[in-house]
């Protein structure tokens, strides 16, 4: 594979890359990980550079990750609060004064910088499904200069890359890992589907045994469900979906139980806008905990994985989350989310 086929691509979703690619993206991102560890920086290969994050919603990992991974690369990463500059907007949601057509915030930051990075979901376009989408694909139609989705309404794959560096990172490889993504209780209704719609599209593209476990009512996006069946035909791996949280555990390698929304919360045509009756979903599920007693079913080498923010004493209990070292099952929360970074600096470095 030629390496520089990478400058100057946006990654807004899993499917811009094929395969072959996201296994570079893997092995950059070890050898960047490496090498820092060995006290090689590398701080030459962005040197210069700056990335415009816009944040529409709150971030820890996502945004610390990112400004990390430019300053050790050698470049810069600007915050940018859409409350504090003219918000972009997509036309026909401009308001005077108070916004800026998308093209238009695009056209300017190309011509000062050299990447653009941008979280939207939820709130900011009213729980319209695949809004935050269309306002990333009309940042990338727009702007000369990467691209980069740091969780949108559907996806958020700089996330899924970091939970499959971890996989990689503790079974060696994908073949016969069994992935089980699942729902997991919280108090919180307002739970974006990134996460699990990225880790199950990465986890079918590359070959693993994928488990999607959900309550009825949980269901995640149809084109995301067919793209993992595709997936897993290609790849020869296997792809099942059970409304059993106890099933989701038997056996798995690798379990990854988290809270996402349900599809009342969304507006129409795929939901009702309707934030009460998501609670009353969610509040038929308060079993769907994760527990040590459950993990014990698991694999005895498996793993517990969380994007985080956890909701503990709700999705999981804190002797699981805590359990980073010892024998048996252990909690990889923390690898996971140093794993953001490296994945990071991976695509940065090629794309920009
Ligand atoms: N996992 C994740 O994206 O974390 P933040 O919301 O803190 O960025």
């Amino acid at each position: 594979m030629q390496t520089k086929s990478f400058r100057g691509r946006d990654f807004l979703r899993e499917t811009d890359f094929t395969r072959e690619e996201i296994e570079t993206i893997l092995s950059v991102a070890e050898e960047l990980k490496r090498d820092r560890a060995m006290g090689k920086y590398h701080d030459d290969l962005l040197r210069s550079k700056t990335l415009f994050m816009i944040f529409y919603n709150q971030s820890l990992r996502t945004r610390n990750s990112f400004e990390a991974g430019m300053t050790q690369l050698g470049g810069h990463a600007h915050y940018l609060d859409p409350g504090k500059i003219y918000t972009p907007a997509l036309e026909g949601k401009e308001v005077a004064y108070s916004t800026e057509r998308v093209s238009d915030v695009a056209h300017v930051l190309d011509r000062m910088g050299d990447a653009i990075a941008i979280r939207c979901y939820g709130d900011p376009v009213d729980w319209e499904y695949g809004g935050a989408h269309a306002l990333l694909q009309e940042f990338a139609r727009c702007a000369d200069i990467p691209v980069l989705n740091m969780e949108d309404d559907i996806y958020h794959p700089f996330q899924g890359l970091a939970d499959i560096l971890t996989v990689k990172e503790k079974f060696g490889g994908f073949k016969g890992v069994k992935f089980t993504m699942s729902w997991a209780y919280s108090p919180s209704v307002h739970k974006p589907r990134a996460v699990p719609q990225s880790a199950i599209l990465y986890a079918a593209m590359m070959g693993m045994e994928v488990t999607l476990a959900h309550p009825k009512g949980m269901e995640l996006d149809p084109a995301i469900i067919a793209q993992c069946e595709a997936y897993s035909k290609m790849y020869d791996g296997s792809f099942k979906i059970t409304n059993s949280f106890e099933e989701g555990f038997k056996d798995a390698h690798v379990l990854y139980p988290k809270a996402w929304c349900a599809t009342p919360i969304f507006q129409a045509p795929i939901g009702e806008n309707d934030p009460k009756k998501t609670q009353e979903i969610f509040d038929q599920y308060k079993s769907w905990k994760t527990t040590s007693e459950l993990m014990d079913t698991a694999n005895k080498n498996a793993i517990y994985l969380h994007c985080l923010p956890a909701d503990r004493g709700w999705e999981v209990n804190n002797d699981v989350m805590d359990k980073t070292s010892g024998d048996g099952w252990l909690s990889a929360i923390y690898d996971q989310a140093e794993n953001r970074l490296h994945a990071q600096k991976a695509v940065m470095s090629l794309v920009m």
